[in-house]
């Protein structure tokens, strides 16, 4: 994610960019810059929020009616200055602005530190813009020209705008995978990631679609295919208004997040997961391959909903790998004064790579040795710069305080991680294998049918959103799910909600369980499904009010039912980012129709950075 704003026309650039920037943050905070075109190209940038751009432009040379600006969410290099957008090319002529991943930067990179190129940044997309001006000097070819030639070169996800130095009337830019809508005005064309920084100004705007690339002038806009065939500008008229536009669409953040996870899954797989191959590539994992192959334990520390999905992951793991996991919550394992063994591996799993309990609980760790993986959201963060090494969710920036789809990229990771070593460490057969490679890149579409299901989940929330409690049930992996899904009601609705082992009601809780208590199941089908239903026989017999997570072709469980969603078959160690998702739209919709502000719930934080 990032957000990206251009300009070209008869106003001065500069206020339009800086304005759309704030806009477009939601998308992305970790750096912001700008490039104006006026006679010179100047290039101002800034690690930091837009507003700490705009402290160090006081008094700046802001001239210009081309420009082109970024808010950066990192994927290849940290935060900082350096790394941030707009980069400019060797020769000091081209700037250019990116979102999106370029997978075979490095061996781009590698030729052209061959060829006498240097970079100032860790970035993709530094080595992008180079490749372009690279080919451009060598074959003597438009600016155009060479954007095609390269583009049809690089692997991954791009939404690009290129301005030249020499060239101050035109914006070149060009999609893959990254949207980017142009908006059409008198004598003068709008850029960017979404609708919102344009709105105001017109309301004609043309999607660009993957593959095609847009040469935009102040009275032009020419799209082009790949193969150079130029394409009709399908204009369309906008017909939201700006507060809604930076949701999407969406009521809120958190609605927006949940319905991202098909898109924000599959972005946690790309690059890295090839199901028809079975290989998985994680070359942050991969340099400490050899270590968690022979670690005597794994060691998960995490927080809140990060610690539900270690939790899930100690079961793939154990299952999987053969390797002892224990799941820390970080607050109780920093004082603890643990064992920790020369040799343990820990893995941290945080959202924002800020929370304060795992980031000091991971420095113990470190200091008595053991080797840190991080498996965060935020590239840079402080838990990020901690770890030995790790892998990125790449879920793109969170903004609802509840963890939603955080939590669904972090299974998909762990799933590949234990993948990965149990196939190294030769515990999982090759069947079993290549069928959870391809259980896994299934997911993504499983979890757009399971959205689908969000009519049926709103109408549970109308039906039960006056109970005083909840309790949420499950076995196996879907015990981790139940923890998951009561969290979410609790900090969205304020509704008291338990998670709790299925098995284990009949051990004192179920003297909790009469008429008025909502009791949510996660009851999908897996080696457990049996035992569960006898669960269900228990609290139906108290007369429990029954809602189940069930699995399609299920046809017991509905008999002791009173509601029942129900979820595409999947294997049970994927099945959770199923599961996950109805628990999720239960909790948003029980918050709406409670009157709550579900992107921002009563006392809470999105980062805890405080102990
Ligand atoms: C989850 O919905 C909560 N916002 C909270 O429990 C969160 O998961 C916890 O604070 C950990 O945050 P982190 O993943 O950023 O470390
Ligand atoms: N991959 C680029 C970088 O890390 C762009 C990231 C983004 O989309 O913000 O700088």
């Amino acid at each position: 994610m990032c957000g990206i704003v251009g300009y070209i026309g008869s106003r001065q650039a500069y206020p339009i960019i800086i304005k759309g920037l704030k806009r477009l943050e939601y998308r992305g905070y970790d750096s912001a810059g700008i490039a104006l075109i006026d006679g010179d190209l100047k290039v101002y940038k800034k690690k930091g929020k837009v507003a700490e751009l705009e402290e160090i432009l006081i008094g700046k040379d802001l001239q210009g009616n081309v420009g082109i600006g970024h808010t950066r969410w990192a994927t290849h290099g940290e935060p900082s200055d350096r790394n941030a957008h707009p980069h400019i090319s060797n020769s000091n002529n081209l700037s250019m602005i990116h979102n999106g991943i370029i997978e075979n930067y490095v061996q781009i990179k590698n030729e052209l530190l061959k060829n006498g190129y240097s970079f100032s940044s860790d970035t993709d997309t530094e080595v992008l813009l180079n490749f372009i001006e690279d080919i451009k000097e060598n074959n003597n070819s438009t600016l155009e020209e060479a954007l095609r030639f390269a583009l049809k070169r690089i692997v991954g996800a791009y939404c690009i705008l290129l301005i030249d130095k020499d060239d101050p009337q035109t914006i070149i830019a060009a999609r893959k995978g990254s949207p980017l809508v142009i908006g059409i005005g008198k004598n003068e064309h709008f850029l960017a990631s979404d609708a919102s920084p344009i709105i105001e100004y017109t309301k004609e705007v043309v999607y660009v679609n993957d593959y095609e690339i847009a040469i935009v002038r102040a009275d032009e806009l020419i799209l082009k295919n790949l193969g150079n065939e130029k394409q009709t500008p399908f204009i369309t008229k906008l017909d939201m208004e700006l507060a809604a536009i930076e949701k999407s669409g969406y009521d809120h953040f958190m609605l927006k997040e949940i319905f991202e996870q098909p898109q924000t899954i599959y972005d946690c797989l790309r690059g890295r997961l090839d199901a028809e191959k079975g290989t998985i590539t994680m070359s942050g994992i991969q340099q400490y391959a050899e270590q968690i192959i022979n670690a005597n334990r794994i060691i998960m520390i995490a927080c809140g909903t990060s610690w539900h999905a270690g939790l899930v992951a100690e079961y793939i793991f154990e299952e999987l790998c053969r390797i002892p996991v224990e799941v820390e919550y970080a607050s109780e394992f920093r004082y603890r004064n643990p064992v920790i063994n020369k040799g343990d591996v820990i893995i941290a799993i945080s959202q924002s790579g800020e929370t304060a309990d795992t980031l000091v609980a991971i420095e113990t760790a470190k200091e008595q040795g053991a080797i840190i993986l991080g498996v965060l959201n935020v590239v840079g963060s402080s838990i990020a710069r901690k770890s030995h090494a790790g892998a990125y969710t790449h879920a793109g920036p969170e903004i609802g305080v509840a963890s939603t789809k955080a939590f669904t990229a972090q299974l998909a990771v762990l799933t590949m991680i234990a993948l990965k070593i149990a196939r190294a460490k030769n515990t999982i057969d090759e069947e079993r294998y290549f069928l959870l490679c391809k259980e896994l890149m299934e997911i993504p579409d499983k979890v757009a049918l399971v959205l689908k299901q969000n009519d049926n989940v709103k109408a549970l929330a109308e039906k039960y959103k006056n109970a005083d409690d909840f309790l949420y049930l499950g076995r196996g992996y879907n015990f981790a799910v139940a923890l998951e899904g009561a969290l979410k009601l609790k900090e969205i609705s304020y509704i008291h909600a338990e998670g709790y082992p299925a098995a284990e009601m009949k051990h004192g809780p179920i003297a909790l369980v009469d008429e008025n208590l909502p009791v949510v199941f996660v009851a999908t089908k897996d080696s457990y499904h049996q035992k569960i239903v006898s669960n269900m026989q228990e609290i139906k017999a108290r007369k429990g009010k029954v809602i189940s997570i069930i699995t399609e072709g299920d046809v017991v469980s509905p008999t002791l039912s009173d509601d029942v969603i129900i979820l595409p078959t999947a294997d049970e160690i994927v099945a959770p980012m199923l599961s996950v998702i109805p628990l999720q739209l239960l909790a948003y919709y029980i918050g709406i129709a409670k009157g709550y502000d579900v992107d921002k719930p009563r006392n809470l934080a999105k980062s805890v950075t405080v102990e």
